[in-house]
């Protein structure tokens, strides 16, 4: 089933998201849902509140990237803790989903720590670094209630201010279906 987008503006997806206890969510139904929903709109990572869920989830698949060595990142986060985030911060540019039209390079550390559990329940503790580590870190803000355009300037959020508000309202034109915040 694909779920519409939720787009800038929703307050969930500015809401610190909650752990999924065991059973309460079909989390292997929720996850091959996230995926195709993911993959109709060319993204390459999804999480829960983006379809208007506050629960701690997310999907990940580089592989729309064509990069050789992303090509087998698919995976499933849920409940993740970041254990640790450290190196030298380097810039690499960021677009979402739920901010369609918009990338800004954000500065972000390159190496992660993360333990979670993936759709079977089975909990990992593992490093990722890189572009593998920047969709992480991008997918984890969401579930933290933080999105990209949050790290720019006030000077670059006064230059997008339109743009996000045309996005709000739904006068941005996106080829997947979305949920816009002001329409309702
Ligand atoms: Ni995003």
């Amino acid at each position: 089933m694909i779920y519409p987008i939720v787009v800038y503006g929703d307050p969930v997806l500015k809401k610190k998201a909650r752990d999924i206890k065991k059973g309460e969510v079909d989390v292997r139904q929720l996850s091959e849902d996230m995926f195709e929903t993911m993959h109709g709109a060319s993204g390459v990572g999804l999480a829960a509140p983006q379809i208007g869920m506050s629960i701690r989830m997310f999907v990940v698949d580089a592989s729309p990237m064509e990069d050789e060595e992303l090509m087998d990142f698919r995976k499933v986060f849920i409940n993740p803790v970041m254990l640790d985030e450290e190196g030298e911060p380097w810039p690499y540019e960021e677009g979402c989903l739920s901010i369609p039209h918009i990338r800004e390079e954000i500065t972000r550390k390159p190496d992660i720590r993360i333990r979670y559990f993936d759709e079977n329940w089975e909990e990992h503790e593992e490093s990722y670094d890189g572009i593998r580590a920047r969709i992480i870190q991008h997918e984890y803000d969401h579930i933290e209630g933080i999105l990209f355009t949050d790290y720019l300037s006030p000077f670059k959020k006064r230059m997008l201010k339109g743009k996000l508000q045309n996005i709000s309202k739904g006068k941005t034109r996106v080829d997947y279906r979305i949920a816009v915040p002001l329409r309702k």
